[in-house]
């Protein structure tokens, strides 16, 4: 099975793109993860990639997308990938097609959550992350057991540098006006499903479950 989670920032699809990898055996792809990886390695696209995302810019299109080929390549012939953060653009969607349709594989549903500015808002101000295995807590919704620390590695928990007010305002405007043409785009093809991502972590895992479920068993969204 292949999924791609839809929605602005800070909606959750991290939060979620990891239950649904534990529940159904799939391996969750964060672009994202990836190019925060590459830049504490301090790769050529790493250091490329700093500034876009500091500023909440969009990094180009052929960095992201190489990367994506590369990670479906080497997934080939397992249970399945969910694409957290890929595509982003309508150029990255149609080159996420061409990639499925070469490897003979299909996309089986997107996953497109709902979220209030208001609440990405919140939820944003108050991410931590572990700076060793990257979890990722919230100090009021989803806090660590002990303040700061990390309950998976013991790792420091710290701010994402692009978690800054400014950057998360460019984020949003970036999102508007790059990715959700992407909602139509998927809605066209019959694959969108909206999600309702207010609630808890938990009441937002069951919603999503009913819609992989559906999916699963071979029906799409009319
Ligand atoms: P990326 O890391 O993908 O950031 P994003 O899309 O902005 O999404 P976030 O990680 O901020 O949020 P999320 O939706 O995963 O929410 P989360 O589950 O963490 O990308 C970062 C940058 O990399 C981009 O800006 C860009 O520069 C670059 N990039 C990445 N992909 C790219 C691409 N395809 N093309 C070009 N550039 C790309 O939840 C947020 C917080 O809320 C957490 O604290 C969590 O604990 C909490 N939370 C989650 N669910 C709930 C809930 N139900 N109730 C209460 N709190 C909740």
């Amino acid at each position: 099975m292949i999924f791609v989670l839809l929605g602005p920032p800070g909606c959750g699809k991290g939060t979620q793109a990891t239950r649904i990898a534990q529940k159904y055996g799939l391996k969750a792809t964060s672009t994202g993860e990836i190019i925060r990886g590459q830049m504490a390695a301090g790769t050529e696209v790493g250091k490329a990639a700093q500034s876009y995302v500091k500023k909440g810019e969009l990094v180009p299109d052929e960095v992201v997308i190489a990367m994506v080929k590369e990670e479906l390549r080497s997934q080939s012939g397992g249970p399945g990938v969910v694409l957290d953060g890929f595509p982003r653009t309508v150029n990255q969607a149609n080159s996420l097609a061409d990639i499925l349709t070469q490897s003979g594989l299909r996309l089986d549903g997107v996953l497109n959550f709902v979220v209030s500015e208001e609440e990405i808002v919140r939820r944003l101000a108050g991410r931590r992350v572990c700076e060793k295995c990257g979890a990722s807590y919230h100090i009021l919704f989803m806090p660590p057991h002990k303040e700061g620390i990390c309950d998976q590695c013991g790792g420091a928990l710290i701010q994402r540098a692009d978690d800054a007010p400014d950057s998360v305002r460019e984020r949003l405007r970036v999102y508007a006006k790059q990715t959700e043409p992407l909602i139509v785009y998927y809605r066209e093809r019959r694959l969108l499903n909206d999600i309702e991502g207010i609630g808890t972590p938990e009441e937002v895992a069951v919603r999503v479950e009913s819609v992989v479920d559906r999916i699963a068993r071979g029906s799409r969204p009319v």
